[in-house]
């Protein structure tokens, strides 16, 4: 579905990122870790085509660095969850739900809706009166409306409490079950273990380690990297 080889990203002239490779096979899903500033977030806004790379990024088989942004979400039907939800304050939930979709698209808003079912009665309501997993799961909404193929995740659990976080992956568990392909970020290296299929590791710019999530020594190397930096990581799950 997604590789990416020898990725280099610049945010004008500063580079954030400088060799970063990985490979996503359809229906699974890979998980993004590494510190504060690694380019994890850079490196799904090059996969969006967001801003100035060089390397190569093949979707669905197909060169796409050269593809504008939204043709190339459009032809490969790539859905983004982004770093902080990306919602718009000023709009209800219904509205952020929809905003952009296609009239005919209207359809799958049930769909969706059948997934976040707390999320009926909230419909009219301005989406800052909801709480910030319910928010969470208006940005999942919205994306599921979309009908991806490739779904993108920039740190879905950020900020909320663990019985939310269980509560988002318990809903992203859903989806990859039904087949769904996924980039997910996610700093917290045990529970991206206990989701991906495979984990790779940022550090600076760099793809520096990708292990396969039952890999258990690989993820505990994995996980000594990362907590010789600068990170805090919980323990493996028993
Ligand atoms: N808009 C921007 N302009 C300039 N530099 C940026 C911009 N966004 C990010 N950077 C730089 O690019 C590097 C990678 O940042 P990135 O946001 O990809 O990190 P991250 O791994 O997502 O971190 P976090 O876990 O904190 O979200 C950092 O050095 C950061 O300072
Ligand atoms: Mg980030």
């Amino acid at each position: 579905m997604l590789e990416v080889e020898h990725l280099s990203a610049w945010y004008g002239r500063t580079q954030a990122l400088f060799d970063v490779s990985f490979s996503l096979q359809t229906g699974r899903c890979m998980a993004l870790v590494g510190t504060n500033g690694a380019g994890k977030t850079t490196t799904v806004r090059s996969v969006l085509g967001l801003i100035r790379t060089a390397g190569s990024i093949r979707i669905e088989g197909e060169a796409s660095e050269r593809l504008a942004t939204p043709k190339r979400v459009r032809r490969h039907r790539i859905a983004v969850v982004h770093e902080g939800r990306g919602l718009l304050k000023q709009l209800s939930v219904f509205e952020n739900i929809v905003v952009g979709l296609p009239k005919s698209a209207y359809g799958r808003l049930d769909e969706a809706l059948d997934l976040f079912p707390a999320l009926k009665s909230r419909l009219s309501e301005p989406v800052t009166l909801l709480s910030g997993g319910q928010q969470q799961m208006v940005a999942l909404a919205r994306a599921v409306a979309e009908r991806p193929k490739l779904l993108l995740l920039d740190e879905p659990s950020l900020g909320l409490a663990p019985g939310i976080v269980d509560e988002i992956y318990g809903h992203l568990g859903k989806l990859r079950a039904a087949g769904l392909t996924m980039l997910l970020v996610e700093q917290n290296i045990a529970r991206a273990r206990d989701f991906a299929d495979e984990l790779c590791l940022v550090q600076t710019g760099r793809s520096a380690f990708t292990v396969p999530a039952t890999d258990t020594e690989a993820v505990t190397g994995l996980m000594k990297l990362a907590f010789n930096q600068d990170q805090p990581v919980r323990p493996p799950l028993a």
